[in-house]
């Protein structure tokens, strides 16, 4: 079966797709299933609730396409991903680079900044963890707001891809990048280049990517704040676990983990415990040592 990449896919002519009616309710959903199930057993590739619409909609853009080009029905596209390891990895792997932005749930950023004092004392030299921060917004965000509060710090950014952490290293990105962030660090922090934005010097110097994928290890600490957002469904149920709560081992006393709001249901129910920093924001902490 011939590849395709998934830029390509998402511009397929939708109606020549053989053998499903790809804007009906059932519209290769088995398909679906079939390539997911197979992400899961070859590559670990799992969702830990439902899974969320985004990856079927990409996964099911890739079928359509392949469907597409070999006049196969998605069905029997799905049949032949048994055969074809390689095509399920690069599945994998495009799911694998998620969205991102710069200033994401606003209001979590807001409080961090508001009770950072608090929280952590003016003197501490604070070390962030980025876990899995794909492109690098998140990293950089941390980083702006830190240098906006006048912090000494270091932001280590993990992602499990090479070519996410190529651009997080670049630290350019287009214009509409800013849209969220506050309007005074994009004229503190950021740098016209060619029409793109680039994050300053002033921030790049203490924000830092390597590639590492959470599953094998997790970066050493102590970290005083971790950001550990979104990355939960990209993991089996048993990997999210095993790398949350070694995430939260590697936290500084006092230390805290941000997660998605999203999550933290989920991460209260592994054992981590809840700390309410606002209506909305609750972070977490390890779980108590029993005496
Ligand atoms: C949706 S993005 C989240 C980015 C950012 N944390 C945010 O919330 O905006 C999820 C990122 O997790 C990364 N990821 C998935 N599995 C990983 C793993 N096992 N180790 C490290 N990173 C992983 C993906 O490559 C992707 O860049």
């Amino acid at each position: 079966m011939r590849r395709a990449s998934f830029s390509t896919a998402n511009t397929i002519c939708m109606a020549r797709v053989k053998g499903s009616s790809v804007s009906g309710p059932d519209s290769g959903d088995r398909a679906v299933d079939v390539a997911l199930r197979l992400a899961e057993e070859l590559f670990g590739f799992g969702s830990s609730g439902a899974t969320p619409g985004w990856v079927r909609d990409r996964v099911r853009r890739y079928l359509e396409h392949q469907s597409y080009k070999s006049g196969l029905s998605m069905n029997e596209v799905a049949r032949e991903l048994i055969k074809d390891k390689a095509a399920v990895e690069q599945i994998v792997t495009s799911l694998r680079v998620g969205e991102t932005r710069f200033y994401r749930d606003g209001a979590q950023w807001e409080v961090i900044e508001r009770q950072l004092e608090k929280l952590f004392p003016a003197d501490v030299e604070l070390a962030v963890l980025s876990a899995g921060c794909s492109t690098g917004e998140e990293a950089y965000t941390m980083g702006m707001l830190l240098t906006a509060a006048r912090r000494r710090f270091r932001v280590l950014g993990v992602d499990r891809s090479a070519e996410a952490i190529a651009v997080a290293r670049e630290a350019t990105y287009g214009r509409e990048a800013a849209r969220d962030i506050p309007p005074a660090w994009v004229e503190r922090f950021c740098d016209e280049q060619n029409g793109r934005l680039r994050v300053g010097l002033l921030v790049r110097n203490s924000v830092e990517f390597e590639e590492c994928d959470l599953v094998k290890r997790v970066p050493q600490g102590p970290f005083h704040i971790i950001l550990f957002k979104n990355v939960l469904l990209y993991l089996t149920t048993q990997a999210g676990e095993q790398v949350a709560m070694r995430l939260a081992n590697e936290l500084e006393d006092g230390g805290l983990l941000f997660s998605a709001a999203s999550e933290v249901l989920r991460l209260r129910s592994m054992g981590l415990e809840p700390l309410r920093l606002a209506p909305t924001v609750t972070a977490l902490r390890p779980p108590k040592r029993r005496a």
